[in-house]
């Protein structure tokens, strides 16, 4: 077997309470199968997620991310998946400046009701990050770390 084939993707998913948690819930508690290379952070909403918490991710070894939340309109918080989405639209173009393929976060809006939504996106994303291969931009900033630090002094 090939170092490709045993390649199983890391992905984070940033997901929002009200909607999206409910809907992976939903999927468990209906036995609905899915690939298990998911964490979960769950967050009151999308509109509360930093970059910075994506960037963190990957340096802490994802090699792919979700962010999902409620439908446009749907938002408990009333706007902040629209705050989320646009944050999203500046932040793009510095992924690829920090070294990181955009294809490597995906966006979703998935309701409580949805657990088959979640499945079919949870399953979409683990594919497609499969297929890119491992995420090795930070690994040899993380190899540097604390060893080279304690060197210096
Ligand atoms: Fe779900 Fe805002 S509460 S995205």
């Amino acid at each position: 077997m090939s170092d490709e084939t045993k390649f199983e993707p890391r992905i984070v998913a940033f997901l929002c309470n009200w909607c999206t948690y409910a809907g992976a819930d939903l999927a468990g508690t209906g036995r609905k199968q899915y690939q298990a290379n998911v964490r979960v952070i769950k967050l009151p909403c999308t509109g509360g997620i930093d970059p910075l918490f994506l960037i963190k991710a990957f340096e802490r070894g994802a090699d792919g991310i979700l962010v999902s939340g409620c439908h446009p309109g749907d938002c408990h918080y009333n706007s902040g998946n629209y705050h989320a989405r646009r944050r999203w639209n500046v932040f793009r173009p510095l992924l690829e400046f920090c070294g990181i393929n955009p294809e490597r976060i995906q966006f979703s809006w998935i309701s409580a009701a949805e657990g088959g939504k979640w499945v079919e996106t949870i399953n979409g994303v683990v594919d497609s990050v499969r297929a890119l291969g491992p995420f090795e931009g930070y690994h040899k900033i993380n190899a540097i770390g604390p060893d080279a630090s304690s060197e210096k002094s």
